[in-house]
């Protein structure tokens, strides 16, 4: 069974305002570098998607393509390019993987078909109201927050793409595609330390982090 690792890094990292995000350096190495590496032990082949006119540095052990305008157009790309049984699909922009997360969900996508790292919410959650105040307090119960990586069987993630692609429908992950289409996703206990890089707070918070991680 083919394992690959498919890297959505194509964005463009406005919210960041530091040019493309993947290629943005935490403690001398750039977010790609640090994903693609922490992936490339649990896979056979590790591919990434980058935006247009952009090449992979020489320290990433991967294959590239381009990517689209969207991180569900970048993804199709990558899965189109690899003839792999199983993906794992994970963002560039998160860039601390626990190697034992990676081995969870590719396990449970073999089993179950899909699965995706995720963590229980620990704050408080509330709709804002109209004027952007308090509004409609949900409860947490229940409730995950999705993180990457994500695995799946290649020929129902192509397929769940498929259908997005003709409908038109966009998600900002792969395994919401899965259970739009009914299939069944497992949840994988994820790590705070997925969080994705996103924000000058969350570079930040990255920086600190770095070091502690690269020991
Ligand atoms: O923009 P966001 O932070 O949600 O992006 C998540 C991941 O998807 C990032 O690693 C980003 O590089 C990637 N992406 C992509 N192609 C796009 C937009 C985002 O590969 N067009």
């Amino acid at each position: 069974m083919k394992v690959a690792a498919l890297i959505p890094a194509a964005g463009s990292g406005t919210r960041l305002g530091l040019g493309p995000k993947a290629f943005v350096e935490v403690a001398g190495r750039s977010l790609l570098g640090r994903s693609a590496a922490a992936l490339a032990p649990h896979v056979d082949e590790v591919l990434v998607a980058l935006p247009a006119g952009l090449t992979l540095p020489r320290d990433v052990p991967a294959r590239a393509v381009t990517g689209g305008e969207t991180r569900q157009a970048s993804v199709l790309a990558l899965l189109r390019a690899t003839d792999a049984d199983v993906v794992l699909v994970h963002d560039a922009a998160r860039p601390f993987l626990p190697g034992a997360v990676a081995g969870a969900v590719i396990a449970a996508a073999r089993e179950v078909g899909a699965a995706t790292a995720a963590l229980p919410v620990a704050d408080t959650l509330v709709r804002a109201g109209p004027g952007g105040d308090w509004g409609t307090l949900t409860p947490r119960e229940g409730l995950w927050a999705v993180q990457t990586p994500q695995g799946f069987r290649r020929d129902l993630l192509l397929a769940a793409h498929g259908a997005a692609l003709a409908d038109g429908f966009a998600a900002t992950d792969d395994a919401g595609l899965i259970a739009r289409t009914g299939g069944a996703v497992r949840l994988v206990p994820g790590d705070a330390r997925l969080f994705k890089v996103t924000t000058p707070g969350d570079l930040a918070l990255a920086q600190a982090l770095a070091p502690v991680w690269d020991e």
